[in-house]
């Protein structure tokens, strides 16, 4: 799995760093190739030295060395399919979470297009301290993936969490990472997530409770099957990972123009995102300012996305999500007439668990013979294999 690809490893200034020589050669010996980039202080930890020799490759520590004039963090960011920063301590992960870049290792984790794999490593009371449990669930939110530390005896003498990951177990997060069936292998998928921002003046909009969740769960799942994916994505702080290619857009009229353009060349279509139904009539240029006691908005209907490819549709696939707060099923049996499409995802926001911002949803998929598949609640990820898994045997049939 792991054979010729090329891993950046990343050390910060733990006493786990002593684990990374092993780490390194554990990649070696997979057949990988490696570069590894250091904080200044993890060099107090572990040798340069030492990870050139087991990692064949120059140790990349400061903006600007001797032998060129700087270090292109760029460069050796596009260079690495993976990033796996191991130990990383709570100060980096603050500094990953707030966008500090102040040596060339953040700098390089920002400019970073791959999958980054983050091993946390420190104190079980470093670790369970509210802002370093808070950082970690931002840096997830961006896409980057926790190897999660393991409990044992610490180096303070404490016993607890924060053990970082033993390097076997790295190994094998990484190999699951870059793990593929390619059963989408070869496919163009276009998704849209997240909600739309409809403006009415320079400072309110009309806009809706989603969060794009559930939409870069279905991205994420079909990139890692192999397909080329294109995440139409409105107004939200979430990220899908680096293997999407993630268009973001405010409006539902910007997310038409995009979906238009991209559906010819589409196999399968999926419109997740939560679009206004309706815009303000006339934009007011100027803040629409407090004076009667009643204010009359004039409202226009939006372009139905979905509806329009329906129209267009060929070949591809079209699928439709339906968020109802009663008769579910009935009124997506209806979409599917009225929109041409192949099938439908329908949830109630009657069902706990399911809905905007929530990290399950229960979902029942009706195909265009009106046949109801009902799931039951799930995590998001596991929804959008449940959906991925029926498109491939729609496509089949
Ligand atoms: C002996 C020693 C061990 C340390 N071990 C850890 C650790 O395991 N995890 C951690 O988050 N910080 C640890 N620290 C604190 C970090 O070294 C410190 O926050 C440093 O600024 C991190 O720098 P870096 O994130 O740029 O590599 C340790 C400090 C010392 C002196």
């Amino acid at each position: 799995m792991l054979k010729g690809k090329k891993i950046l490893v990343g050390v910060t200034a733990g006493i786990a760093a002593y684990k990374v020589a092993n780490l390194v050669r554990l990649f070696i010996k997979k057949g990988a190739e490696i570069k590894v980039v250091m904080t200044p202080d993890a060099q107090t930890f572990v040798s340069p030295h030492t990870l050139s020799v087991l990692s064949k490759n120059k140790v990349e520590i400061d903006f600007f060395s001797q032998e060129k004039e700087w270090n292109n963090h760029v460069h050796i960011a596009m260079w690495a399919d993976a990033f796996v920063i191991a130990p990383c301590t709570a100060n980096t992960i603050a500094k990953m979470a707030s966008g500090v870049c102040d040596n060339l290792l953040l700098t390089t984790y920002l400019s970073a297009r791959c999958k980054v794999y983050v091993a946390p490593a420190m104190d079980v009371d470093m670790y369970h301290h509210p802002t370093s449990q808070s950082n970690l669930k931002k840096i997830v939110s961006f896409g980057n993936v926790i190897i999660p530390p393991e409990t044992g005896e610490l180096a303070s003498g404490l016993h607890g969490e924060g053990r970082m990951a033993e390097p076997e177990n790295i190994v094998l997060f990484l190999e699951k990472g870059f793990e593929t069936h390619g059963s989408f292998k070869g496919k163009k998928v276009l998704i849209t997530a997240g909600p739309t921002y409809e403006e009415i003046d320079p400072v309110r909009f009309i806009g809706n409770r989603s969060t794009g969740k559930m939409g870069i769960a279905l991205a994420n799942a079909f990139a890692h099957e192999g397909a080329d994916v294109t995440l139409v994505l409105g107004p939200t702080h979430l990220s899908p990972n680096n293997t999407v290619t993630c268009i973001r857009v405010e409006s539902s009229n910007e997310m038409y123009e995009h979906c238009t353009n991209l559906f010819k060349s589409t196999d399968v279509a999926i419109m997740s995102a939560a679009v206004a139904d309706y815009k303000a009539a006339e934009y007011s240029h100027q803040k629409i300012k407090k004076k009667e006691a009643n204010l009359k908005l004039n409202l226009t209907k939006n372009i139905d996305i979905l509806a329009e490819l329906g129209k267009q549709k060929k070949k591809q696939c079209l699928v439709g999500f339906a968020l109802e707060t009663e008769n579910v099923i009935e009124y997506a049996k209806q979409k599917i007439k009225a929109k041409n499409l192949d099938f439908i995802v329908a949830n109630s926001l009657q069902d706990s668990g399911a809905g905007f911002a929530m990290d399950t949803n229960k979902i029942s998929i009706i195909d265009n013979k009106g046949k109801v598949f009902d799931y039951g609640l799930k995590s998001k990820e596991d929804v959008a294999k449940d959906i991925l898994n029926f498109t491939l045997s729609y496509l089949k049939k």
